[in-house]
């Protein structure tokens, strides 16, 4: 019935006709598979035998949804299209279809289960309309038919939080209508041949029930016209869910268009690109085998890091022991998780604090979160080699020491990285992965495993100053010191960053680190300048920030300092006039000038990977894709131009991706 290379099959069982969707690896609707498909429809519809069809995937999953990258190749709508063609062919059939959904049905997948008559499902499928992450809307009727199988409330919820329902909550919901436990195609032979008697019902028939319809757009617009996550997508979808008042055809045609406009805007290629970059951030190769899930940890210091990764582990459901220098310090540390433990409703009984490392010998995962002192990270990596079990991974939260020096104390610097949380770390998503000279593959795959068992994005970075993050930021923050050395005052620089879209402008972040950590940290490395001079004043002045009360800011108010201003008005006597615009340049082109920087030293493994850091660790817009999609954006030749402007050089990499026209976020370290 189709062809030995399609995408698509037909199984018969009687005169059901099973239609198994098989593009690996989450049967995306690209451009191959819906033409597949839909001559396949096309050939079961004009077949008399045939009463009934299931559609389902033929592996492991329905439908993952839409193919991102066709977005960027322009062949998303391409026919045959899904947003009119297949659901409208599906609507149509005159057999009633099933869809059988197993794993995900997800964006387009969950339209396409939609367009089916019925939906039947397992327990644990996961359903959802996500596009809003992506910041996209539903573009294949999902705005129209979600309302009409579940009601406006719950449709409006879903589709604004992107967030998927299990099988059995959408039975609950009345998105499916049924949830099977055993064979899932079985069942759904056996159900489509018990319905196939009568005419198929379409949601496209179904009236909206939207008594409040008008009320709870209000409201929704209100929310997102307050919230400063609001995603870009979130007006699009509130337009495209208020047109389900208008006859259903015309409903299916304004989601089109406001679907066709936002993929027309700036923003949704660059949450389509996060979206791609993040998951490309995590992937290590491994030497083939899987690599297991770790069921125990033991955490070294019971600080404000120590505590955070404790309770990071524990919310993935791994035990941890966290080990102290006294009895003191381990009960504090302890009763301050036991807390947390206890406000966020998890089991205390996986947690235990103690004194000593000989405590961590049942440990598979061993993090180190002492004193930023290499001489005390030494001595506790000695030790942690005697008492830690053959084969554990031995990690350190270093931000900023030596890894490799550290994994030299010990027998096994195979077996040694860096997991670099960012604080808080029970909060924070981003976690940088330190692959030292030693550190083997395995350890490596076993590390990023980690990370996505903790539910957060691991990023490779190689040993180097500051590592990824704390490196580029360092240009940025340098940048800013640079403009008040010219008589530009904190809060305008601040408050110029932050409309451009930085959750935090630089100086509100250096009062809430704390002025004497980066002063510090200057110090340790002898990275001293001229630009420096006011952030060094304010350290030794004790201006630390939001914990002393006052330090750029006074607080609680936040208003500017006063201190600062006539610092800087001592310092510059000859205020230059510089724009808003060349506010932004100089500190988000010396991100993008580092960046480069790090990607040519072999430290970043991809430059996407960059980017992941500064949108998931360091508040860079999201609908600006980090820095290195923003450059692409702006034009690598108009970037180096302003570099050139500022009297700064370069980094090779850059002029030579825009010599020959490159997007510089395509770049990747050859053996990455
Ligand atoms: P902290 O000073 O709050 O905590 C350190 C803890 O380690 C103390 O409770 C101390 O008693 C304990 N300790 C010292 N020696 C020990 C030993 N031999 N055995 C057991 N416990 C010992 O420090 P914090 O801020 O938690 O930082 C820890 C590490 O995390 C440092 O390497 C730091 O650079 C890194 N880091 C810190 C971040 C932050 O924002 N605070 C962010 C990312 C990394």
């Amino acid at each position: 019935m189709t062809s030995p290379d399609s995408t698509v099959s037909v199984e018969r069982h009687g005169s059901t006709a099973v239609v198994l969707m098989h593009s690996q690896p989450v049967n995306c609707l690209n451009h191959a598979l819906r033409t597949d498909l839909l001559a396949t429809l096309e050939q079961v519809e004009h077949d008399s035998t045939i009463t009934a069809v299931v559609l389902t995937g033929a592996d492991r999953t329905f439908s993952a949804g839409a193919d991102l990258t066709e977005f960027d190749r322009g062949e998303a709508l391409l026919e045959p299209s899904l947003h009119l063609t297949i659901t409208g062919t599906l609507d149509m059939m005159r057999t009633p279809v099933v869809a059988a959904i197993h794993g995900a049905a997800l964006g387009g997948g969950l339209e396409l289960a939609l367009a089916c008559h019925y939906r039947i499902a397992t327990p644990d499928a996961r359903l959802g309309l996500p596009e809003i992450t992506l910041g996209l809307i539903p573009g294949a009727g999902g705005t129209q038919r979600l309302p009409r199988a579940v009601g406006f409330e719950t449709a409006l919820n879903l589709v604004l939080g992107g967030s998927t329902v299990t099988g059995t909550v959408a039975q609950g919901l009345g998105l499916v209508d049924e949830v099977v436990l055993g064979d899932l195609v079985d069942a759904a032979v056996r159900f489509v041949q018990r319905v196939a008697l009568t005419a198929p019902p379409r949601l496209r028939d179904v009236e909206v029930r939207a008594s409040e319809r008008e009320g709870l757009i209000a409201f929704a617009r209100r929310a997102a016209g307050r919230s400063r996550a609001t995603r870009p997508g979130t007006g699009y979808a509130l337009d495209a869910l208020a047109a389900t008042a208008l006859p259903f055809d015309d409903g299916l045609a304004t989601e089109l268009r406001l679907f066709q406009s936002l993929c027309a805007s700036t923003s949704a290629p660059a949450f389509r690109y996060r979206f791609l970059a993040e998951r490309r951030a995590g992937r290590v190769k491994t030497a083939g085998s899987r690599v297991p899930n770790v069921a125990t940890a033991a955490v070294i210091g019971g600080g404000t890091m120590g505590r955070g990764i404790a309770l990071a582990l524990l919310a993935a459901g791994i035990s941890v022991v966290l080990v102290e220098t006294d009895q003191d310090r381990a009960d504090a540390a302890a009763a301050a998780v036991m807390a947390e433990l206890k406000r966020r409703r998890l089991k205390p009984e996986q947690f235990r604090g103690e004194v000593g490392l000989r405590h961590i010998g049942d440990a598979d995962l061993v993090i180190e979160a002492v004193f930023e002192d290499l001489a005390v990270k030494q001595a506790v990596f000695a030790e942690m080699d005697r008492h830690a079990k053959p084969g554990a991974l031995l990690a350190s939260n270093t931000s900023s020491l030596d890894l490799d020096a550290i994994a030299g104390v010990t027998g096994r610097p195979a077996d040694v990285v860096g997991l670099h949380f960012f604080s808080p770390a029970d909060v924070m998503r981003l976690v940088e992965i330190i692959e030292g000279a030693a550190t083997s593959a395995d350890t490596l795959a076993r590390a990023a495993r980690i990370t996505r068992q903790l539910n957060k994005i691991g990023v490779v970075s190689g040993v180097g100053d500051g590592f990824i993050g704390n490196r580029v930021m360092d240009a940025y923050v340098r940048q800013a010191m640079i403009l008040l050395s010219r008589g530009v005052p904190p809060d305008r620089v601040d408050a110029v960053l932050e409309s451009w879209g930085m959750a935090m402008g630089p100086f509100r972040v250096l009062d809430l680190v704390g002025n004497d950590i980066p002063w510090q940290a200057r110090q340790a490395r002898g990275a001293t300048g001229p630009e420096w001079w006011l952030a060094d004043q304010l350290a030794i002045r004790g201006l630390l920030g939001r914990k002393s009360g006052a330090g750029w800011y006074r607080y609680p108010q936040r208003t500017l300092n006063p201190e600062v201003g006539d610092l800087i008005a001592e310092w510059c006597r000859d205020p230059a006039a510089i724009s808003d615009d060349e506010i932004v340049q100089r500190c988000v082109y010396a991100l993008v000038n580092e960046a480069a920087a790090v990607m040519q030293d072999g430290v970043a493994r991809r430059a996407s990977d960059i980017d992941v850091v500064f949108l998931n660790g360091y508040g860079f817009p999201a609908e600006r894709g980090g820095p290195l999609h923003h450059a692409d954006h702006i034009g690598l030749d108009r970037v180096i131009r302003a570099m050139r402007r500022f009297a700064w050089t370069p980094t090779p990499l850059l002029t030579e991706y825009a010599r020959d026209g490159l997007s510089i976020t395509t770049w990747e370290k050859a053996t990455a």
